[in-house]
């Protein structure tokens, strides 16, 4: 047992979409959200530099004392949770896109991952495609710029859905029928994807899958906690922005502290 909390982070908002599930599946462990905004999007930066970035992030939960870090980031993880295993004794849980599963739910045999360029174009992606989903096809979309749309929180922007149709729409001409959501700020178009390609094709993120992988780790390791406490939000961008936006996406009220990293 472990009343310690767990260390939740994105590059922004997109990692609240990871954040609920977790809330969902382990009602009673208490957990540390940070918004690394300063630096969103990652999706754009080198590997160089997010292993810089991630690594700072880390040294902050380090210090928090948490028992366990999610990384609710693909981008992340695909960069740097190898690297970052080697640095800390707590267990680190990555977000990847669920490969496994479109494999498994695919008719047609064509299947995409819509993600940010960086992950789409990442060694990590070719490989769990390579292992998972040999005899399929995967399409990988690197989507342009919609985190930083999600991150203003304007969900209505016409220009989220138009750059979705310009992603989409070929991926119906190919006969896709599964898509994995491969970034953490995409859930909160989901609807919109939805809208786009039809109620045929399958859209699935990995929201429910890391909250399960967390539950499994916290079990073995004998980490699960008894009792929870509040819940700490934290940006290391502007506040009142992050609080506005967090609490429009969630439909709650989230109130973070602003922290330099
Ligand atoms: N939400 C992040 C992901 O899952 C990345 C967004 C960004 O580019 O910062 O990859």
């Amino acid at each position: 047992m472990s009343n310690q909390p767990i260390g939740v982070f994105d590059s922004g908002v997109g990692g609240l979409s990871i954040l609920s599930e977790i809330h969902k599946i382990l009602p009673l462990e208490t957990t540390i959200f940070l918004a690394d905004q300063a630096y969103v999007p990652y999706g754009r930066k080198s590997k160089k530099e997010l292993l810089m970035r991630v690594k700072k992030v880390m040294d902050f939960f380090n210090k928090k004392e948490v028992k366990a870090v999610v990384m609710a980031c693909n981008t992340a993880t695909v960069y740097t949770v190898d690297e970052m295993r080697k640095y800390y004794t707590f267990p680190i849980i990555g977000t990847v896109p669920v490969i496994k599963v479109i494999a498994r739910m695919t008719r047609t045999g064509k299947t995409a991952v819509f993600s940010t360029p960086a992950t789409a174009n990442s060694p990590y992606l070719t490989d769990l495609i390579a292992k998972f989903a040999p005899d399929i096809v995967v399409e990988k979309i690197g989507g342009s710029n919609l985190e930083e749309l999600v991150e203003n929180g304007d969900l209505n922007n016409p220009a989220i859905f138009e750059r979705l149709k310009f992603h989409l729409i070929p991926l119906l001409n190919d006969g896709v029928d599964t898509i994995a959501l491969g970034c953490t700020h995409y859930p909160f178009l989901k609807e919109k994807i939805q809208r786009i390609v039809g109620r045929k094709v399958k859209i699935v993120d990995s929201g429910s899958a890391v909250g399960r992988r967390l539950k499994e780790v916290l079990t073995n390791e004998n980490l699960l906690a008894s009792q929870k406490e509040n819940d700490l939000y934290y940006t290391t961008g502007e506040k009142e922005k992050f609080d506005r936006v967090a609490s429009e996406l969630t439909k709650r009220t989230i109130s973070g502290e602003h922290i330099d990293l």
